[in-house]
């Protein structure tokens, strides 16, 4: 059960990794948490390339970190930038990868909660492990 009080701490990790962010490109810095079913939490940010396309977003980051940890299921993932924008598509494919109720909270700088989903919400009929099954 995601208690407000873990929602905030999820939002003030994901708002202090932000500033570890590297975008010297496009100056849009993302920072991310993700809180484990074991109660753990890792953080994430935006790592930018000279070489655009090999850019790696916040939550991206976050989540890999948390699976080469051993990790794979997810209570929630807050998402934290300047104008609370939401994960992208290849973000959104990776959560599903870990469950559809993982909880997605995105909040701006001041560390206010703007909109709170889950995956589910955000990529409805995901392609996922079931659709590999063999007939
Ligand atoms: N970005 C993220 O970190 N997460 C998202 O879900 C959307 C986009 C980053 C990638 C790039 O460094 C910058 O934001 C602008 O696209």
């Amino acid at each position: 059960m995601l208690t407000d009080e873990m929602r905030e701490t999820l939002i003030q990790k994901a708002l202090h990794a932000r500033d570890w962010a590297y975008a010297p490109y496009s100056d849009y810095a993302v920072g991310a948490a993700v809180l484990t079913e074991s109660g753990k939490i890792y953080d994430g940010v935006n790592i930018e390339n000279a070489v655009y396309p090999l850019t790696m977003c916040a939550e991206r980051v976050a989540i890999f970190k948390a699976v080469s940890q051993g990790e794979k299921s997810f209570q929630a993932v807050a998402v934290v930038t300047r104008n609370g924008g939401t994960p992208c598509g290849s973000c959104r494919q990776v959560m599903a990868e870990f469950g559809m109720d993982t909880v997605v909270l995105i909040a701006d700088t001041d560390g206010t909660l703007l909109a709170e989903y889950t995956v589910a919400d955000l990529l409805p009929d995901a392609f996922g492990q079931a659709d590999l099954e063999q007939p």
